[in-house]
């Protein structure tokens, strides 16, 4: 299976370090933050990975990662002009990603405490559609809130950011997706933020009842933040990929 990571995005909340670099070089522990999601995809068995990032950081990427020979992984990097939306971001791994291929997605600040291998082999046995992966969390105001199905298992609808959400879980940044995520992207429009929502997309598989679930059972934290990247670098002081 081949993954992509997202790793595009202005950084927004985290200028005014993101000023002068992307996110996903800052550090966390002792390495840039993109070596922990290249070496979790490889953990998991995923040694085909797209990386996507905006025009001005991409030699940073190749800097720290090269072709991915030093970390054990094949890498290909995409370009996104725009931060336009992570959906936006995902549409430009379509070239890569062949008809009838799934394949993981993953956000590039989402760092996980459990191997991710149990996850994939999940969705290869999973016939079609998607699947994303929940987490309880203190504060699901910030993230997609999902709404689940309490006959089927699956999802029936994901909330961007609720104001009252309906349950304490989050969708955390891992996805995986069959190829006919790219036709349900072409189908959206940008949000009121102006981004092209990837909880649009997930939505879309929703509808159609093909968003199935997994639950976290680690540690979880996206490091979008000050706050939690500094609780990142803790967690992760002496890791060693
Ligand atoms: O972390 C999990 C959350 O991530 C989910 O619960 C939300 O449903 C999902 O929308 C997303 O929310 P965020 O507001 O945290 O997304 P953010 O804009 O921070 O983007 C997440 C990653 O996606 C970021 O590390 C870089 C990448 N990205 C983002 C944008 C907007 C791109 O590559 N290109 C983009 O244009």
């Amino acid at each position: 299976m081949k993954a992509v990571i997202l790793a595009g995005g202005t950084g927004s909340r985290l200028k005014p370090l993101t000023y002068w670099t992307n996110k996903h070089l800052l550090p966390v522990g002792t390495y840039p933050m993109i070596c922990y999601g290249v070496t979790a995809l490889r953990d998991a068995g995923i040694r085909d990975i797209v990386i996507v990032t905006g025009r001005t950081a991409l030699a940073g990427f190749a800097d720290v990662l090269g072709s991915g020979r030093d970390w054990g992984v094949s890498l290909t990097y995409r370009v996104q002009e725009e931060a336009g939306g992570i959906a936006q971001a995902l549409e430009l791994a379509r070239p890569v990603i062949a008809s009838g291929e799934k394949f993981a997605v993953l956000l590039g600040d989402n760092l996980f405490e459990e191997n991710l291998g149990h996850f994939r082999e999940r969705f290869e046995r999973q016939p079609e559609g998607a699947m994303v992966l929940l987490k309880k969390v203190d504060d699901p105001r910030r993230y997609g809130v999902p709404i689940l199905s309490e006959t089927d298992g699956k999802i029936v609808r994901i909330e961007e950011k609720p104001e009252r959400p309906q349950t304490d879980f989050c969708v955390t940044g891992l996805y995986f997706y069959d190829s006919g995520v790219f036709d349900l992207i072409e189908n959206i429009s940008p949000s009121q933020r102006g981004e092209m929502e990837i909880t649009d997309v997930n939505n879309a598989y929703a509808i159609q009842g093909k968003l199935a679930f997994a639950k976290v059972h680690g540690w979880w934290t996206d490091a979008g933040t000050f706050e939690a990247l500094e609780s990142a670098g803790k967690k992760l002081k002496g890791f060693l990929p």
